[in-house]
């Protein structure tokens, strides 16, 4: 039925930001409020998909219908996907940090004095879009990644398809003054093997709406 074109459809979003701790007090982290992706999982929720959303730490409360696993770091957000797969949809809004602390600290580092500074040592996360972009009996039907640039958004936004081996690459600029990271509107390219498509300023609802179409038309020409 046309009111509900994702009913049996499995789709799996992450979104929010990572928390990596330093020490059990501390984290480094970045601006992503969640916003985005949770928009993107109450949109494919409400056309019917069966929504998996594993969420980095927000204050955003879980989209009605939707399954939430709530996850902390990168490694913790890697094995709740691995979980939640199969699936035929997979849409990466997370912002997942690049780096983690290699060795947490098991209690709060001390600040001993004004010369000693705590150096800290960082180990490469897994990327978890590529991981679920890989070839093999799990990889969803559509894999779609974002890209958050401050420049060269496009030509960043190629890269990452070509590099990542998603199927679309949603890039959007987080520079400050664009207000994208927190903020309730967004300016997306949507780039794909084919090329790329600009859609104007709108909410990040209306983004997720019409992502979530787009999926539809996809998921169409492919059955
Ligand atoms: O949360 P909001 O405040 O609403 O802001 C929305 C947003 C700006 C966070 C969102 O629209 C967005 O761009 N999300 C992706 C942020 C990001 O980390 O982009 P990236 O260019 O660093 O990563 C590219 C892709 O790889 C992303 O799909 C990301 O989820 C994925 N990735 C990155 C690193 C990593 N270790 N694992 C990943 O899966």
């Amino acid at each position: 039925p046309s009111t509900a074109p994702l009913q049996g459809i499995q789709a799996l979003v992450t979104a929010g930001p990572t928390h990596e701790a330093i020490d059990p007090v501390r984290y480094i982290a970045n601006h992503s409020s969640g916003k985005q992706g949770y928009a993107i999982a109450a949109a494919l929720q409400k056309l019917g998909a069966n929504v998996t959303l594993v969420s980095g730490p927000t204050n955003l409360p879980c989209p009605a219908g939707v399954t939430r696993i709530a996850v902390q770091s990168a490694l913790e957000m890697l094995a709740a996907c691995e979980k939640s797969l199969p699936a035929d949809i997979a849409v990466c809004a997370a912002a997942v940090a690049d780096w983690r602390v290699d060795k947490i600290a098991s209690t709060k580092l001390k600040k001993t004095s004004a010369t000693s500074l705590p150096k800290l040592n960082f180990a490469l996360n897994p990327d978890i879009l590529a991981s679920i972009s890989r070839d093999g009996p799990n990889r969803p039907g559509l894999v779609i990644g974002f890209a958050a640039e401050t420049e060269a958004v496009e030509e960043n936004a190629k890269s990452k398809l070509a590099r990542k081996g998603c199927d679309w690459i949603i890039a959007n600029d987080v520079s400050p003054q664009t207000g994208t990271f927190g903020g309730d509107n967004n300016t997306v390219l949507l780039v794909d093997q084919t090329g790329s498509e600009s859609w104007e300023t709108m909410t990040k609802n209306a983004v997720a709406e019409k992502l979530a179409q787009r999926i539809v038309e996809k998921l169409k020409l492919n059955t």
